[in-house]
């Protein structure tokens, strides 16, 4: 099979990290588009984005896009897709998506074409008016967008932020993937010490970690295209191997997190043993409010609480104020700090040196960043 084009779906303001991650993965071809970042490649290509990406919240083929203005131009656009590349005789291919500001705004409506243009299609391919679909699923996913139509098939399963090590989690977890973006911004080296004094379940320290030691986060899980009969079982474990080779042992980073609640410390600890970073996260309980460090050079990453309610605000921004006064200015030091709240700076006590607008999950927040002294 020739060079296949795919998107990577990933959080509103995290495109151009993602892409530039690709291109550092060897890549070709990848643009940063609203919300996603589009590349090139062959099945050696997607195995390695879904094995390495830490930014990507999942890994599609894109099969086609085409205008739509009737469900006779769905039908035909998604007729023409060569499903049987892909799709064998007994796999399964359900179909779900989106209609947005466009004609055709039934979902459900759309599925049902799209189902039927693409059994149609399969069918003809196999000479059979039957397909009994109970092989490996193939997850054709569509996206409707001011009457553009994009044809995809999913190649990840499970969103690409599953890591495996975060089973259980505290109240309010982060999304790894915006951890991971989080630490990438605070430019999480080799060498770094990462500090985060509200750890929760301990997400922004294992991504900086894993960051750091170069472990690729998909190391631990499987994928929805390992189980296509198209997808050549070699690739995994060749990329699996290449990914391996390229973990940094030698790398001195070192993370230590603290939270007011026990079972967060216990949480984080857990969670960095599954994701095999145990030797590089120290955690115990503290209060904000004893915040004291004495590294030379640390990054402070974190996402403390923030209010929805008008009392957890007064609670959050108390915080906020208690942060200002222990993050001082410091050679060597830099913090990050996300939160929705637009009143951030005022509370904390001094404009950020940088903000970076990120959303979590449909929240928008800014990261909050202070590094100059
Ligand atoms: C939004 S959660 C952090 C989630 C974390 N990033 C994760 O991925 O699980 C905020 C955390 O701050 C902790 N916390 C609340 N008040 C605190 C305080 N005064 N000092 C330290 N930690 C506190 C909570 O127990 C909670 O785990």
């Amino acid at each position: 099979m020739g060079k296949m084009e795919f998107a990577a779906p990933c959080l509103m303001g995290v495109e151009g990290i993602c892409a530039d991650e690709l291109k550092r993965l060897d890549i070709e071809n990848v643009r940063a588009e609203n919300g996603r970042v589009l590349f090139e490649g062959d099945f050696n290509t997607l195995a390695r984005a879904n094995i390495c990406s830490r930014y990507a919240e999942r890994i599609q083929l894109l099969l086609a896009e085409f205008p739509v203005y009737s469900f006779e131009d769905l039908f035909q656009g998604v007729n023409k897709i060569r499903w049987e590349n892909f799709i064998g005789k007994k796999e399964a291919f359900p179909v779900k998506g989106h209609c947005v500001s466009s004609k055709l705004s039934s979902v459900p409506d759309c599925q049902k074409i799209i189902k039927k243009a693409a059994a149609k299609r399969l069918g003809n391919s196999y000479h059979t008016s039957w397909l009994e679909e109970s092989g490996s699923i193939h997850q054709i996913q569509f996206l409707i967008i001011k009457d553009k139509c994009s044809i995809m098939l999913d190649t990840t399963g499970q969103g690409l932020h599953k890591r495996g090590y975060r089973a259980n989690s505290a109240a309010a977890p982060i999304k790894e993937t915006l951890a991971a973006a989080m630490a990438d911004i605070s430019r999480v080296r080799p060498f770094s010490t990462v500090i985060d004094p509200f750890c929760g379940s301990g997400t922004i320290l294992i991504e900086s970690a894993l960051k750091a030691l170069n472990i690729a986060p998909g190391l631990r899980r499987s994928f929805a295209a390992e189980k296509w009969c198209a997808s050549p079982s070699s690739v995994w474990s060749n990329e699996r191997q290449r990914a391996q080779d390229m973990i940094r042992l030698d790398a001195d980073f070192q993370a230590y997190g603290y939270d007011i609640d026990n079972e967060a410390v216990e949480l984080t600890l857990e969670n960095a043993r599954k994701a095999g970073v145990e030797k590089r996260v120290h955690v115990a309980k503290r209060d904000i409010r004893d915040f004291k460090e004495d590294f030379e050079r640390a990054a402070v990453i974190c996402n403390p609480p923030y209010g929805e309610r008008l009392l957890d605000m007064e609670q959050a921004r108390e915080l906020y104020k208690v942060m200002g006064e222990k993050f001082p200015k410091r050679e060597g030091w830099s913090y990050s700090i996300i939160s929705p709240d637009d009143n951030f700076e005022n509370i904390f006590g001094r404009p950020a040196d940088k903000r970076r607008k990120l959303y979590n999950g449909m929240i928008k927040c800014q990261v909050y960043m202070y590094f100059r002294k």
